[in-house]
């Protein structure tokens, strides 16, 4: 908490309050800090009587979140109401530190590629499908015969609209659907009528990819688990970026993703580790 909260200071995000940590009330299995006067920040009444807005605010926790995962490969990871809290003088508080997640290089490079692909950068849709290979090639590749310009396709067809268009038009369950569904929910290409036999062929196809991906190991691995759990809070910043901040894209904020980019991986961040060493728990 001390870490991200020296973070955000150096950003300027002066909305976003981390508690205050008493490290001298501090144990191995003690955590005292600053009590904050507050509550969820989807409580659209509790907004209504401290007389908040709660938009700009939204907008400096996607800033964070960005900021944190571009700049120290680290975020937090546990983002939702609960441990959102509107403060009566209008801040942010982020509650309940106790995920935090560590990009690996190759998550970190995948989230730079988004952010860039979401400025407009064509190539940066070829690095998202080398991710993508690397990670599921084994099922795209080879249980389904996908070419790399076919995969790469496929991650913008899924992705573009998510990262750029108005959060109101945004369907985040479109990354759940099969491709033609997907496209159809995106785009609004009315998907092509299967038969029986048809859809029963295409399920043996899928079945076997997983099946292949599975025995490859692939859902196990740790870029997985870390994309999987960054997408999660993609999720809710969605949410309350659709409450609050209906008409803005999830990164279209230009401006200020164009001047994160500009951060070089820990060169001024400093690592926690430089900051704490390595256990800090007394
Ligand atoms: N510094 C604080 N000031 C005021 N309230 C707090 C503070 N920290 C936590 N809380 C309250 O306690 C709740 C639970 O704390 P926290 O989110 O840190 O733990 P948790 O592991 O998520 O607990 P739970 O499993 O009950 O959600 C928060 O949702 C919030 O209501
Ligand atoms: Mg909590």
């Amino acid at each position: 908490m001390a870490y991200f909260r020296g973070l955000y200071e150096r950003f300027g995000l002066r909305r976003l309050v981390i508690p205050q940590v008493y490290e001298e009330f501090c144990g191995r299995r003690v955590l005292t800090m600053e009590f904050i006067e507050g509550g969820p920040i989807d409580n659209l009444e509790l907004a209504r009587a401290y007389g908040v807005d709660p938009a700009p605010l939204v907008r400096d926790l996607l800033r964070a979140w960005v900021l944190t995962a571009l700049g120290a490969g680290m975020s937090h990871a546990d983002i939702h109401a609960g441990n959102l809290f509107l403060m009566p003088d209008g801040r942010l508080a982020m509650l309940d530190w106790g995920v935090v997640s560590r990009l690996d290089d190759d998550t970190r490079d995948l989230f730079h590629a988004m952010v860039e692909a979401a400025l407009g950068h064509e190539e940066a849709w070829d690095r998202m499908a080398g991710h993508m290979i690397r990670s599921q090639g084994v099922m795209l590749q080879d249980g389904f015969g996908a070419s790399r310009e076919e995969i790469r396709d496929l991650v913008r067809m899924y992705m573009e609209p998510i990262l750029t268009s108005p959060l109101k038009d945004v369907s985040m369950a479109a990354l759940f659907m099969n491709p033609e569904k997907a496209r159809e929910v995106n785009y609004g290409e009315k998907a092509p009528k299967r038969s029986l036999k048809e859809k029963w062929r295409q399920n043996r196809i899928v079945a076997k990819a997983f099946s292949k991906a599975m025995d490859a190991g692939h859902f196990e691995g740790e870029t997985q688990r870390q994309t999987f759990l960054a997408g999660k809070q993609l999720l809710y910043l969605e949410r309350y970026g659709r409450m609050y901040t209906p008409n803005e894209a999830l990164l279209g904020d230009k401006e200020f993703l164009a001047a994160a980019l500009t951060m070089r991986a820990g060169e001024n961040l400093g690592s926690m580790e430089t900051a704490f060493g390595q256990g800090t728990a007394k």
